[in-house]
This record gives C-alpha cells, sequence and structure tokens, in this order.
C-alpha cells in the first residue's frame, strides 16, 4: 500500500515501506525525473475538452488545469522507454502538490496499442508538497514500459517533482521483528496445524509490498492460496510462453514460511487469456490444451503445492447472469464444456492425477455446501458418479462465500461434509469470506464471527475436512466491494490489518483444541453445537425460501444420469414450489 509522508526524506518513506531488500542507490528508470530545466521526454494528451498549460516552475512540472474535461483522468501526462521486469518489486515515488487539493491517478502500462494497465494506483494530493510512494509487483516483462499521470476532475494546479521508478527486490518484503500474534489465547491460528489447516488466500502485490501483511500470513496462516496469480491469463498470456514469476513468488514465500500452497486454479472459465478464448480450437485441440496446462503447471510445482484446484466451477444454474434460474442446474456452458464435452472434466482429473500423483485433487465450487441446496444435490451427483467411476477426485472444496444478511444452515453442511466422507471424498473449506452489507455494524460483526466459527467447527468435527481457507486476509485484498457493490468488511483483519471479532472467534473456538492434537481425536472442552443455524448465506442461493425445484443435465448423460434422475424424481416427488431468485 502507499504511504504518505509529509515533509519526510524519500529515503525515509522508502525504509518505511520496506525494512528489507532495499536497492538503495537503483536506478531510476525515469530519465527526466525532477524537471531540473526542460520537460521532455515527457509528453501531454487530454481529451473530453481538458485543457493544460504546463511548465517548469521553480524546479517542479506544473499543469495548470483551465477546462477539467469531463473525466477527473482527462489530462495524461507520460513518459515512455521504462525496462521492467517481471516479477520484480518495484518502487514508484514522486512528490505532489496541487491547488486545490484532489485525487489524481498514476500507472505503468502499455505504451502502444492495445494500451492496457499494468498498475494503477489513486491517491489524494493536498495542497502541500508530500511524497506518494508505493511499492508493487509488476507482473510484466516489458522494455518499454509507459508511466503516466492522470489529472483534471477540477481546475487549478498539480505539481511534480523527483519522480522515481526502481527496482527494489524480487523478494516479498519480510518484517525482521518476530511476529506477535493479536491472539487473545496465545496461539495464532496456525498452531493448529494438527487439528485443521487455516489457509489465507494471497494478493501478490500484496505479499511484495507489505511487511505487514506478510508477518500476519506467515505468522498465522498454516497454508495459502494464490488469488490470482496461478489463472490461467496470468500463468500463460501469450500461447506456450509461460510466466511464472509471480506465482514463483508466492510460492516461495510459502516454503520458506512452512506453508502448504493450495494450487487454484486449473480448469476454469474465468481469467483465461485472450488467445484461448478467441481461438477457434476444436475438440481434440482443446483437450491438448488443457492436458498440457494441467501438467505443464503441476509439473513445476510437484512437491510444493499440496492441493490443486483442478476444475473450478462446472455447475450452474440455469439462464444467464443478469437473468438466471435457479430451477435447475447443469454443466455450465464454458469454452471447456462447450468445446469438449462434458467428459472435460475426468480428463482434466485424469491429466492431474497423471501429473502430480501425491497431490491432493478437489473440485471447487460455490453455493455447494447446504445438504438439499439444489446446486448441492447436483454436485454431489456429479461427484459420485465421477469417483464412482474411478475418476480421481480426492476433495470437494466448499467455497463458502457467504452473507450476514441470509441465514445458512450449518447442520445441513455438516450432513453434507458426511455424506461426502461416506463417498470416502475429503472437504475443505476453499475460500470463505462473510460479506456484509455497508456500513456494518457492531452486531453485524459478531454475526460474522459466529458465521466464520460454525464454519470452522463444522469443518473441525467432520474427520473427511482438513482445511479451512479465508479468501484475502484483510480488507485491502478483498474482492469483494468490487463484486458485490455495497458490500464489503469480509475478512478476518481490517485494512488497518487489526482483528475483527471473527478472528477472536476462530482462536477462541480452536482454543478448545490442544494445540498438538491430531483432528480426529475429541477436543478437550467441545464446544456444544449452538451453530446448526446462523444468519447468513452462501453466494447461491440456498433452499430454505423455496423447497427446491428441478435439475436438469444434458440428454446425452448415460451411467451418471440415473443419479441425476433420481434427484429429479425427489424433488418432484415432494412437490417443492419452484426456485425463486432471493432479494
Ligand atoms: C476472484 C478474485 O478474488 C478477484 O481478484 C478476481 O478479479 C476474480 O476472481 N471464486 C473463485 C475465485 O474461485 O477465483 C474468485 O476470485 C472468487 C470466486
Amino acid at each position: 500500500m502507499f504511504r504518505i509522508r509529509t515533509a519526510l526524506p524519500l529515503v525515509a518513506v522508502l525504509a518505511t515501506l520496506t525494512p528489507a531488500g532495499i536497492a538503495l542507490g537503483a536506478t531510476n528508470l525515469i530519465s527526466n525525473p525532477d524537471f531540473a530545466s526542460e520537460i521532455d521526454p515527457w509528453w501531454e494528451v487530454d481529451s473530453n475538452g481538458a485543457i493544460q498549460f504546463w511548465k517548469i516552475d521553480n524546479g517542479e512540472l506544473c499543469s495548470m488545469i483551465r477546462n477539467p474535461g469531463i473525466e477527473p483522468w482527462d489530462i495524461v501526462i507520460g513518459i515512455n522507454g521504462l525496462a521492467m521486469e517481471a516479477g520484480k518489486q518495484y518502487e514508484i515515488s514522486f512528490v505532489a502538490h496541487a491547488e486545490p487539493a484532489r485525487s489524481i491517478r498514476f500507472k505503468t502500462g502499455k505504451g502502444s496499442p492495445p494500451y492496457s494497465d499494468y498498475f494503477l494506483k489513486e491517491v489524494q494530493v493536498s495542497t502541500s508538497p508530500e511524497t506518494i510512494a508505493v511499492s508493487f509487483l509488476n507482473t510484466v516483462e516489458d522494455a518499454d514500459t509507459q508511466f503516466q499521470f492522470h489529472l483534471g476532475g477540477a481546475t487549478g494546479t498539480v505539481c511534480f517533482d523527483d519522480v522515481s521508478v526502481k527496482l527494489v527486490s524480487s523478494t516479498p518484503s519480510q518484517s525482521t521483528e518476530p511476529y506477535v500474534s493479536p491472539s487473545k489465547t496465545g496461539h495464532p491460528l496456525r498452531e493448529y496445524k494438527s487439528v485443521v489447516g487455516i489457509g489465507s488466500a494471497v494478493d501478490a502485490n500484496l505479499l511484495v509490498s507489505s511487511p505487514e501483511h506478510n508477518a500476519i500470513l506467515g505468522g498465522e496462516f498454516s497454508g495459502l492460496t494464490p488469488i490470482n496469480s496461478m489463472k490461467m491469463e496470468n500463468l500463460v498470456p501469450v500461447r506456450g510462453a509461460y510466466s511464472w514469476s509471480t506465482a514463483d513468488v508466492i510460492v516461495d514465500f510459502a516454503t520458506k514460511n512452512g506453508m502448504d500452497v493450495h494450487g487454484h486454479a486449473l480448469v476454469w472459465h474465468v481469467q483465461q487469456p485472450d488467445w484461448l478464448e478467441v481461438g477457434s480450437f476444436g475438440r481434440d485441440e482443446m483437450i491438448q490444451i488443457m492436458q498440457d496446462h494441467i501438467s505443464t503447471v503441476m509439473g513445476r510445482y510437484v512437491g510444493r503445492v499440496k492441493y490443486w484446484d483442478v476444475v473450478n466451477e462446472a455447475i450452474h444454474h440455469l439462464g444467464t447472469d443478469t437473468k438466471p434460474d435457479y430451477s435447475a442446474y447443469d454443466y455450465r456452458s464454458t469454452i471447456w464444456y462447450d468445446r469438449i464435452g462434458k467428459d472435460y472434466i475426468e480428463l482434466a482429473f485424469r491429466s492431474a492425477r497423471a501429473a502430480d500423483p501425491a497431490a491432493t485433487l478437489l473440485y471447487n465450487d460455490f453455493g455447494i455446501e447446504v445438504q438439499g441446496a439444489l446446486k448441492s444435490e447436483v454436485v454431489y451427483e456429479l461427484i459420485r458418479d465421477l469417483v464412482g467411476r474411478g475418476v480421481p477426485i480426492d476433495a470437494v472444496g466448499f467455497q463458502m462465500h457467504l452473507m450476514t444478511n441470509e441465514s445458512i444452515d450449518f447442520a445441513a453442511v455438516r450432513r453434507n461434509m458426511e455424506r461426502y466422507a461416506k463417498l470416502g471424498v475429503g472437504v475443505q473449506i476453499t475460500e470463505m469470506d462473510v460479506r456484509i452489507p455497508q456500513p456494518a455494524s457492531a452486531e453485524d460483526f459478531q454475526i460474522q464471527a459466529q458465521m466464520y466459527r460454525d464454519a470452522l467447527s463444522a469443518c473441525v468435527t467432520a474427520p473427511n475436512c482438513d482445511y479451512f481457507t479465508t479468501w484475502g486476509l484483510s480488507d485491502n485484498d478483498s474482492w469483494i466491494p468490487k463484486w458485490f457493490p455495497g458490500f464489503g468488511t469480509a475478512h478476518l483483519f481490517d485494512a488497518e490489518y487489526q482483528p475483527r471479532p471473527a478472528y477472536h472467534a476462530l482462536t477462541e473456538f480452536l482454543d478448545t483444541y490442544d494445540t498438538a492434537s491430531p483432528a480426529a481425536e475429541p477436543p478437550a472442552k467441545e464446544p456444544s453445537p449452538t451453530d446448526s443455524s446462523t444468519k447468513g448465506s452462501s453466494a447461491d442461493p440456498g433452499p430454505s425460501d423455496d423447497g427446491g425445484g428441478g435439475c436438469s443435465l444434458s440428454a446425452s448423460e448415460s451411467g451418471a444420469r440415473s443419479n441425476w434422475m433420481l434427484v429429479l424424481a425427489g424433488a418432484i416427488l415432494a412437490n417443492i414450489r419452484r426456485r425463486r431468485l432471493r432479494s
């Protein structure tokens, strides 16, 4: 995260940001950083009627904005030719002031068509000169990267000086201070590894820029899942050219800190590279692409990545995102399903087993936690069929994206875990977060804490559930505000890295176990199961408000068909009403 310090020398700001591994004296990639006598080679463009006049004033580059345009970003000031390497940590810093105060943006990006952003940040600039510094992981190798400031929004003046973009380090910034856990029990979450693994999802930018984040990550958690760095668009943006640097940084951090890695996600329909989306590949070529991807990625991390989400979110309601139809579920239409057919799932798992026979292979999905919910039934039948036919699926990942304002039946979650155990299939909670409609009240945080606790309790008491992972460590790496507008504050730590009641609920729950006891042993003090139903809900609507409906599958179903039809028949026999979408 960026820090702003008034009247502090630059070195002090950098030292605050990255106590370890600062390459002071590293080359500044900006060729005219201090505007001593000329503006060149900086350039400017404006759009939407924005007009600025610029000049060097008192050794600074000052923009006088006469017409701010329509967007606050209509004036762009840029410089080309920064040779930046992927997988390395860079520090951008500059001094700025504005009259009146305003927010501005700065970015790195591709400077030729198709223009794109590599890193973009919005910051507040006040009337007195301040040093703004941000450290980030550069993920794109580009010898001609462009750096830009974006201005506008109000008439007035904005001045810049001492602009620098420097290579800082290629390793995550780690605090040299010993970690002090905020746990009131005296034991951080990871000390209960023998009871249950507790994981956090990790955003690469934070990993290389925030010692505070990393101290908590390594100090509290026994495992991690890369949030985006192992998704196909990031690993293989160009066909055949894998870009490992960011994923490697995360895996190395885990190795150094004795943490398990949960790889995410090999076969999914989101965040796929353009070459794959637009390419017209037939079935055989798609199978080849999928198998090559699985064997290449898993092969690289053999022995270092213990769990893999092999197939993610393959089952979907009928209808579209804008017009969902929850009355039935089927294979989701994706490039994998559409181009290969339903057997892409088993082909994927068989390739994964061959690529790393020791890894735990998961099918991962949302809205499949509660037994009785239509999607849970459909996914259960899918897994039962696949496992019954010898497809190597070791576990099912319940994502558990919940919200405080809808209820979830945790007794049904426990039953769901149990029935997978009977199949000989493990379960994990893989992406837990509990979003709260904003603004959040103190009561909301209590409800949230109870839901986290109930989910952990369900996992710990199920003999087949060995991992509980939260999707984002703090509000700083939250996907919630962007994906669920109006919601937020979903994580164990807030944006200041302070623990929420939910964090304490987890440590207090685990305190009923011995830090050294294996999960299968009964706890010293088993908490009473007051948690059968808590307010909150899964991302996918649960069954409680409607009683169900029908489920459907493609007409070409064969062996598995009878199982699915049983579910269908059950639903019809129960004469349950059609599902309706919760508001
Ligand atoms: C989300 C990430 O958190 C976002 O940063 C990204 O823009 C979209 O994907 N289920 C999954 C995750 O399996 O990969 C998703 O992660 C959240 C839902």
